[in-house]
């Protein structure tokens, strides 16, 4: 296997979402019967690990860059079906280089259809790197000013830069035109394609706290359904929503709810 996509999650402003797009993304096109690496770039604040269940693994993308592992030695198979590459808690700093991050990913593309990046929040020289050694970019943003005004910047950086960027997801959507952007403003600020519109979920919350992702902890929740839409738009396929997601839905609450 060979010719993995590499793409690249990223922000600008943090809290956005990178790290549940990732991971409930990475699981949605495993779903597909791909083959998905994810690699966990956010050095000074790793939680892809956490997102993954605490997941811990002996090898980190830390001693990779560092040049104490060899790439292989860091990817791991966790027990979704995917494969990862998680980063340290401790307060190590990282200033990747390029070339040895380039060789981690390309090494996961050789076992991989796709590699997703989780790109840590920010512009700085770091995140450059990190573009500079991804393939493609997915642009992750909330529907408000102050996330989509740093969504345009990296948008304008991967321009400069000729990485070329997918498109935009808008997550935690409240579908609220009178107080949050809508998709038609995130477009013309950020100046590119709206690829996915996630909706505000209380079960993401909940997901986290069980270290379960939420395409496996809630699989028919409209946010499910639209990680899933996403994964099959990257594989450039069609999505049909399962049939009665809504009534099932309704109905699991309403179990839920007597359990209680
Ligand atoms: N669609 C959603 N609905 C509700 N909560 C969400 C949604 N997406 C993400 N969250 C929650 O928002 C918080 C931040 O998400 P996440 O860690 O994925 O963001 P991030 O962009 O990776 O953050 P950082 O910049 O710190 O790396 C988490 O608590 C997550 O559960
Ligand atoms: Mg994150």
């Amino acid at each position: 296997m060979n010719d993995a996509r590499i793409i690249g999650v990223v922000s600008g402003k943090g809290g956005v979402g990178k790290t549940s797009v990732t991971v409930n993304v990475g699981l949605a096109l495993k779903e597909l019967g791909k083959e998905v690496t994810l690699v966990d770039t956010d050095f000074d604040a790793s939680n892809l690990g956490v997102h993954l269940g605490q997941y811990d693994h002996p090898v980190k993308i830390h001693d990779v860059l560092g040049a104490e592992a060899e790439p292989e030695d860091a990817i791991f198979r966790h027990s979704t079906g995917v494969k990862a590459v998680v980063a340290s808690n401790e307060i190590n700093r990282v200033e990747p280089d390029t070339e040895l991050l380039r060789y981690l990913l390309e090494t996961a593309g050789q076992e991989s259809d796709y590699v997703l990046v989780d790109c840590p929040p920010g512009i700085d020289t770091t995140v450059e790197e990190i573009i500079d050694a991804c393939d493609e970019l997915l642009i992750v943003t909330t529907p408000t000013k102050t996330a989509a005004t740093n969504a345009a910047q990296i948008i304008e950086k991967a321009k400069r830069m000729h990485v070329p960027v997918l498109g935009t997801v808008v997550n935690m959507s409240e579908n609220d035109p009178g107080r949050e952007l809508v998709e038609n403003e995130v477009q013309v600020m950020t100046e590119s394609d709206v690829v996915a519109e996630i909706p505000h979920d209380d079960k993401m919350k909940e997901a986290l706290f069980h270290g379960t992702p939420l395409v496996h902890h809630e699989p028919l929740s409209e946010a499910s359904l639209k990680m899933k839409e996403l994964a099959h738009s990257l594989e450039g396929l069609q999505y049909s929503k399962p049939s009665f997601a809504k009534f099932k839905r309704k109905l699991g609450n309403l179990k839920e709810a007597v359990s209680r």
